[in-house]
């Protein structure tokens, strides 16, 4: 059986003392809510520690939203794998596509992120997703499959374990805009295959969240289809109601 798994990005939002209050009432509204699903909530840097008070005890995991690509040294405002997990910090959402479009970050740097990430127990939620115009020129498929081979093929099936993923088409997040859950299937589907090509069975435990304008309204659809395993949310992670309405969608 596979990890059902609602996960927050909170992306640059909330002040700390917000995102204190934000947490609390995820915390509040979580007690409700069937132990089947893991609810996560990704926070900026700032908030982790605060917000790691807050979770104690309760079903709700910390996720922070990237590391660095480096151990440790003179990378003047980076934060490590190591200082996230200074904190009980269990996720890091690695790849976003605002941290590939916005950031520079490569399919290279995430393999060295996902690896250190990895080495300190910090499970990655590696982000994947094709742009409109490479869905409109019918590549969509290519483009989410060298994702997957480039940055996870070079794991061993020990470390695939640990990975969650998560399909966002570009063109869906924060547009209002979703996929429909037949065109999301059939990627979620195929993300599988190419992860069965390299780790066979293994491909069948692995976790794959839908994300991009996903919310209650839509969710029971998107995660009754079999190969979808939750959402990664940004923008209705940000109003504590629907967060869970989006966790009891299952
Ligand atoms: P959205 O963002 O739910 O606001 O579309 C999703 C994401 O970027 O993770």
């Amino acid at each position: 059986m596979r990890k059902k798994i609602v996960a927050g990005n909170w992306k640059m939002n909330t002040t700390v003392p917000e995102g204190v209050a934000l947490a609390k009432e995820v915390v509040g509204e979580a007690a409700s809510l069937s132990s089947e699903v893991k609810l996560i909530v990704g926070t900026p840097f700032t908030h982790l520690a605060s917000v790691a008070d807050v979770l104690a005890g309760s079903q709700v995991a910390l996720s922070a939203q990237n590391c660095a690509d480096e151990a440790k040294g003179a990378y003047t405002g980076e934060v490590s794998a190591k200082m996230l997990a200074s904190l009980p910090v269990e996720y890091v959402i690695l790849g976003h596509s605002e941290r590939r479009e916005y950031y520079g970050e490569t399919n290279e740097k995430l393999v060295k992120k996902i690896n250190l990430a990895l080495a300190e127990n910090i499970a990655p939620i590696y982000c994947v997703g094709e742009k409109l115009e490479e869905r409109e020129a019918g590549k969509h498929f290519e483009v989410v499959a060298a994702q997957i081979k480039e940055v996870l093929f070079g794991l061993t099936e020990e470390q695939m374990k640990n990975i969650v993923i998560a399909y966002e088409p570009v063109w869906a997040i924060g547009t209002g805009k979703t996929a429909t859950s037949e065109q999301a299937q059939e990627i979620h589907a195929y993300i599988r295959s190419v992860l069965a090509e390299k780790f066979g069975a293994l491909a069948e435990e692995i976790s794959i969240l839908y994300g991009g304008s996903c919310k209650p309204s839509n969710a029971k659809e998107l995660f009754a289809q079999k190969d979808i395993d939750g959402g990664l949310i940004g923008g209705a992670s940000l109003v504590a109601a629907d967060f869970i309405a989006i966790a009891k969608s299952f």
